[in-house]
Order: C-alpha cells, then sequence, then structure tokens
C-alpha cells in the first residue's frame, strides 16, 4: 500500500535544524524554536513543520534494541517536544538513515525499520527524513543503486504505512538512482541533489554543491514533482550568511518556482529583517504552495540566463527572469511564449508593483538577481 498522499498536497514547508546547527542539537534548542517560530508568525504563513536532523540520537540502541533520545541532549525525549510542537500548532519531524548507521555514525534503521516506525509513531512524530549513509550495499549483490533504494525505501514507507499513523516520508539519497522517475507513492519528497553549501557559486568545480549547479539539476526535472510528492533540492540557507541577501532573494524565488519543500535553515531566534522578509514574502509562498503543483518550466537558457514559467491554479502564472552570471543584463522578455498571447496583468513579487504587459518587454536584471511576476486576473 502507497503512502497517503494527502499528507503533502503543497511541498512541506517548516524548519531544519542541520543547515545551521548541524550535530550540535539539544532539546533547549528545539525548544526555543518552537517559541521563536510561533513569535515570528511562521505557522500562519505555512511553515509548520520543525525537523530535527541527525545527531538526536543515543550512541547505541538500548537494552530493548530500541533507538533512544541522547540522554545529555535530549534527556526529555522526543515524546515530549512533540507534545510541546502541537500545542503550539506545529508538528514534529524527525531524522534516521536507511543504512546501519547515520551520516553522524550514530545507530539508524537498517533491519529495524518496523520498530523505528512504531517507535515514531508511539512519541506522536509527524515526519520523517530518512537518510543514504552507511547503506549496506554488499547485503545485496547484483543490485543497482536505485534497486537497492527502492527496497530500503520501499521498507520504510510500508512500516509507515502499517503503523497507522500519518507520517511524512522525506527520501534523502541525493538523487542516486533518479528517484523522481519511481519515489511518487514510496515517499513525499526526494532530494534530488547532493547537499546544498551556503554558495552562491563556487569558485572551482567539484566538492560541494552550489546554489546554481542545485538549480540547474533541480529545474530540468519539472515534469516529475508534483501533488503528493515533490522534487527537493535541498533545504534553505536563507539567513546562513554565505550568500548576499539579493542571492537569498534568487535562492527562495528559484525554489519557489520549483514548487520546492520550503525548510528554513537559519537560526530563527535571531532573524534579521532582510531575512524575515524573504521568508516571508507572501506571493512566492503561495506560488510555491499552488494547488495545481506544477513546478516552473526553464523556457530559455542563454549564456546563464534562465527564465521559468510555472503553471497556477485559475489558470494563473508566475514567471521568472534569472540572471546567474555576474553582471547585469538586459533580458528581453517574452510574454507572449511565457504566459500565452494578448494582454496580461502582472505583480512584480519584490517591488510590489503592477504592470500590463504584451509582446515583449526588455528588463533589466541585475548579477544574481531572479525578478518574478505573477499573472493576475483580468488583463
Ligand atoms: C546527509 C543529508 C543532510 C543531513 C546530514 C546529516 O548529508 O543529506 O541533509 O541530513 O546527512 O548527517
Amino acid at each position: 500500500m502507497p503512502l497517503d498522499p494527502s499528507l503533502a498536497p503543497t511541498p512541506p514547508m517548516g524548519f531544519n535544524t542541520w543547515n545551521r546547527f548541524g550535530g550540535n542539537i539539544n532539546e533547549r534548542l528545539i525548544e526555543e524554536t518552537i517559541d521563536a517560530m510561533v513569535e515570528q508568525g511562521l505557522p500562519a504563513l505555512g511553515y509548520d513543520y520543525l525537523n530535527i536532523d541527525d545527531g538526536w540520537m543515543a550512541p547505541a540502541r538500548d537494552d530493548k534494541g530500541q533507538l533512544t533520545p541522547d540522554p545529555d541532549r535530549f534527556p526529555g525525549g522526543i515524546a515530549r517536544l512533540a507534545e510541546r510542537a502541537h500545542a503550539a500548532g506545529l508538528k514534529l519531524g524527525i531524522y534516521s538513515c536507511c543504512g546501519y548507521q547515520t551520516c553522524m555514525r550514530l545507530p539508524a534503521s537498517y533491519g529495524h525499520e518496523h520498530d523505528d516506525a512504531e517507535l515514531f509513531a508511539s512519541w506522536g512524530v509527524d515526519y520523517l527524513k530518512q537518510d543514504w549513509c552507511r547503506v549496506p550495499y554488499d547485503e545485496f549483490p547484483g543490485k543497482t543503486h536505485r534497486e537497492v533504494a527502492q527496497i530500503l525505501y520501499g521498507r520504510i514507507s510500508q512500516a509507515i504505512v502499517d503503523t497507522g499513523h500519518p507520517m511524512v516520508l522525506s527520501m534523502c539519497n541525493w538523487g542516486d538512482g533518479e528517484p523522481w522517475l519511481w519515489a511518487q507513492g514510496t515517499a513525499h519528497l526526494w532530494r534530488t541533489t547532493p547537499d546544498i553549501a551556503d554558495l552562491y557559486r563556487k569558485p572551482e568545480e567539484g566538492g560541494a554543491w552550489d546554489l546554481v549547479r542545485i538549480f540547474r539539476q533541480n529545474s530540468q526535472l519539472s515534469a516529475y514533482g508534483g501533488v503528493g510528492g515533490w522534487n527537493d533540492p535541498d533545504m534553505l540557507e536563507v539567513g546562513n550568511g554565505g550568500m548576499s541577501d539579493l542571492e537569498y532573494r534568487s535562492h527562495f524565488a528559484l525554489w519557489c518556482l520549483m514548487a520546492a519543500p520550503l525548510l528554513i535553515g537559519s537560526d530563527l531566534r535571531q532573524m534579521s529583517e532582510a531575512t524575515r522578509a524573504i521568508l516571508s514574502n507572501r506571493d512566492l509562498i503561495a506560488i510555491d504552495q499552488d494547488s495545481l503543483g506544477h513546478q516552473a518550466e526553464v523556457r530559455e537558457e542563454g549564456d546563464g540566463v534562465f527564465t521559468l514559467s510555472k503553471r497556477l491554479n485559475g489558470g494563473q502564472r508566475a514567471l521568472g527572469v534569472f540572471n546567474s552570471t555576474d553582471l547585469a543584463q538586459t533580458v528581453a522578455v517574452d510574454w507572449a511564449a511565457l504566459a500565452g498571447p494578448g494582454a496580461h496583468r502582472l505583480r512584480e513579487v519584490w517591488r510590489g508593483g503592477e504592470d500590463t504587459v504584451s509582446g515583449r518587454s526588455l528588463i533589466e536584471v541585475p548579477a544574481h538577481a531572479t525578478k518574478v511576476w505573477r499573472t493576475l486576473a483580468g488583463a
């Protein structure tokens, strides 16, 4: 039986500990983040998951073979945090891994899938991110990475279904085995790339994946994500300091155009005004969360300038122009090709002004910037 797709009718939104805190997490951070999310009004904007990533479990299973929270860092346990999140109108997410150990070499779910799913359900957990480190490929001789992922994610997925407890499943095998081709029904979201780095563009090739590289990979996959199962180009770095605010505006705008999960990865207890303004842009959130669930198609790519068009409910569209180059560009935007013939009334997302356009316009786009418009009913 497949997972219940109605748990992710739109891309999940919330917060995850990893990008900012890595394994350096504890229950106080989680409690303070619950409070901060509420104080910042994030649940009302749609950010309702608080996801604990790697680093929550004790270094060994207990004498009954169960995973157990680290006694020093999570002495009150996970169930109490889930209760506290629920009381604040939030949902709680947790992390495990398909292999013997997590990426931090803590105990993980291989051979324990049903036990772990039962345990998470008994704690009231609403979301599970299942990673892909320390996978015992040698126990599956002759099988490809895709086949092993289908078996192991299939097991945890079934284990979740068997608990009868609603839980979103986030698959995190970094695009290995092209999960977008087969993971719909197994998971509610699947990573399409290796881990994001808090960098706009790295000076040299190789190593960590920067924003431009992640965008290039994920934007090619618009045929696959959709209602109930989403392409996941990894969590947001907005607010973490490795990019300029203009680059973070591009990051957020591109993720929203791509109907990506929006998991904030910065410290919500000390959010700058600029970060708050980016993460709470209602037009962009509405574009991301549009009920049709379409991912923008990249219509043109010339010399590092991308134009994107995303179908929205009610015959509307979101349009974007991303100038990935290091120089300002004047871009000829063909509104007819992007949004259909005739005149279109548009609202520009960052500026807020409205315009009526038709035919082609020349648009100035600063280096690294993304301009976004949405069409409005009635030309
Ligand atoms: C992998 C995942 C990350 C994070 C870490 C935790 O690298 O892709 O998102 O969960 O593991 O160790």
